[in-house]
Parts: C-alpha cells; structure tokens; sequence
C-alpha cells in the first residue's frame, strides 16, 4: 500500500493560505496515535496534557522531558501522515536559552517529534529564535496557557478588557516575528482570535477559541468523553468512551463470574498452528 503524504509545517502554512481547516488532538500512546492518524488528523500533539490525564496530577507542571520524550516515541512508531508536535515541559525552557534548545533538540532526536511547542509569547522571544535558528520548527501557545495555572489563579479565561487583549495580541505577532510556524490560541474570546487570526500570516490553533481561528486542537480524552466529571464548555463529545469502557468491563466480569466466559470458542482444544503475526495465535 501506497504511503501516505506526510503533512509538515509547509502543509498547514498552505492550509492557512486555502481556508482549508486544520484539524489537532492529542495523544499519548500508540494504540490511539494510530487510530487518530487512520481517521485522518492533520497534527497529533503529545501535549503536557499528559500529566492530568494520564499521570492523573490537577496541572501539567509535574510532567517532565523524560516523560514527553518517552510518550513521544510511543507516539511516533504509529503515525504515517500527521504532523507530530512534542510539548516542551514546564521548566525545560525558562531557565536559559541554551538548556531550551538542547531541550527541543531532545524532543526531535529521541522523542522524534517534527515540531516542539512552548508557552509563551513576547516573553518567549529569545527562546523562539533560537530554537527556529537550530532549524527546529516551533509552535507558539498563548492566551490561558496552562503551566502558568498559578499565576493566573487557576484555570482561567484570558484576554478580557483591552489591556489583556493587547499583550496577547502582540505576544502571538512576536511570536511570528521571533519565527514560529503557528501559534495555538487558548482559552481567549472569539473576537480576539479572529482579530488574532486575521492578523497573522502564520496558522492559528483553537482551543476553547471560537471558529474564527486556522485549525482546532482537543485533548483526546475530553473529546472522547473519558473522564465525566470534566466538561468545560469549550469540549465537544465526540463519543462517551467512560460509557462504553466501564460497560465492556462490566460485561466482563460478569462474565468471568458466572462461567460464562471463556467458552470453548474461546479455548484451544486442539495443539495451536503456528502462524506468523506475533499479535494472533490460533
Ligand atoms: O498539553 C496540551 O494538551 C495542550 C493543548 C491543550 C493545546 O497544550
């Protein structure tokens, strides 16, 4: 079978310039990476996400290099055409600009990532030069950026009032400016990442948003409808996975209780044939 067409930087920057939507989730592991690049996402992003979904921590702040460059690798022996991205941790990019691109070079040799992201806009000039100057291509995110939970107060909402509209308006330009290939706007009015949106050359990613922005991101999980207790507003369910997880468990145990599993069907009355997929025994 043919491969498929591997999308990269100058794919979305070309989907911007067409109107044509970028579509973003999160994984985590292999089995799901799979399944999203068989149904077709443009970018599959090993998000910082990982430490509450999960390591089941309440931010991201705990997640650390090893833990990205580990997910990443799992991540990335299942895709053929999605664009990987690889978060750059909490602390992994603050420090100094040198460890914040050894950092990033980490995430595209051993976490083989095409892309690394990072929070962070004006603030974050130096460090998005030279990352894009190592010819690592790097993804922006302002707006409510989650690693910043405690300055913030929580899980908030930006860029209400003019004032706060305007640092995030200039941080996305200065993150063009400093050389990132797109920027993901969270958490922000839809006003302001249309404005946001028009304004750059570079593709915008939403989440929690509006529909103005170049593409959408969600965390899996949330889209899969995993978790039930978690159903902020801006979180479609596309599927009510916690339902059918908790069901196919429950069929099984019934199951295992009562005798009624495993059936002959499902035992070896005769000595197996060996067949050569190391995945299926009959
Ligand atoms: O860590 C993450 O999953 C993210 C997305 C929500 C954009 O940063």
């Amino acid at each position: 079978m043919a491969r498929k067409k591997r999308v990269t930087v100058r794919t979305l920057q070309r989907m911007k310039a067409r109107g044509d939507k970028i579509t973003m989730l999160t994984a985590y592991d292999y089995t799901m990476a799979r399944l999203l690049d068989q149904a077709g996402v443009d970018c599959i992003l090993v998000g910082d996400s990982l430490g509450m979904v999960v390591q089941g921590h309440d931010d991201t702040l705990q997640v650390t290099m090893d833990h990205i460059v580990y997910h990443g690798a799992l991540v990335a022996r299942a895709i053929e055409r999605a664009h990987l991205v690889l978060d750059l941790p909490f602390m992994s990019y603050q420090v100094s600009v040198e460890q914040a691109v050894e950092n990033a070079g980490r995430l595209m040799k051993e976490g083989h990532g095409h892309a690394v992201k990072l929070e962070g806009g004006t603030e974050r000039i130096e460090v998005i030069e030279a990352i894009t100057r190592a010819q690592i291509p790097c993804l922006a995110h302002v707006g409510l950026t989650p690693q910043s939970v405690h300055v913030f107060g929580g899980y908030r909402t930006q860029g209400w009032g003019d004032e706060e509209a305007r640092r995030i308006k200039e941080g996305a330009i200065a993150a063009q400016q400093a050389g990132a290939y797109g920027i993901v706007l969270e958490g922000i009015p839809k006003a302001l990442a249309e404005e946001v949106t028009d304004t750059l050359a570079i593709p915008t990613i939403g989440i929690g948003a509006g529909d103005g922005c170049d593409g959408q991101v969600l965390v899996v999980n949330d889209m899969l409808g995993m978790d039930d207790e978690f159903q902020p507003r801006f979180v479609k369910r596309y599927a009510q996975l916690g339902d059918v997880i908790r069901d196919a468990a429950r069929g099984y145990i019934d199951e295992v209780r009562s005798g009624a599993f495993p059936s002959d069907e499902h035992a070896f009355l005769e000595r197996p044939r060996l067949i050569k997929s190391h995945k299926i025994c009959s």
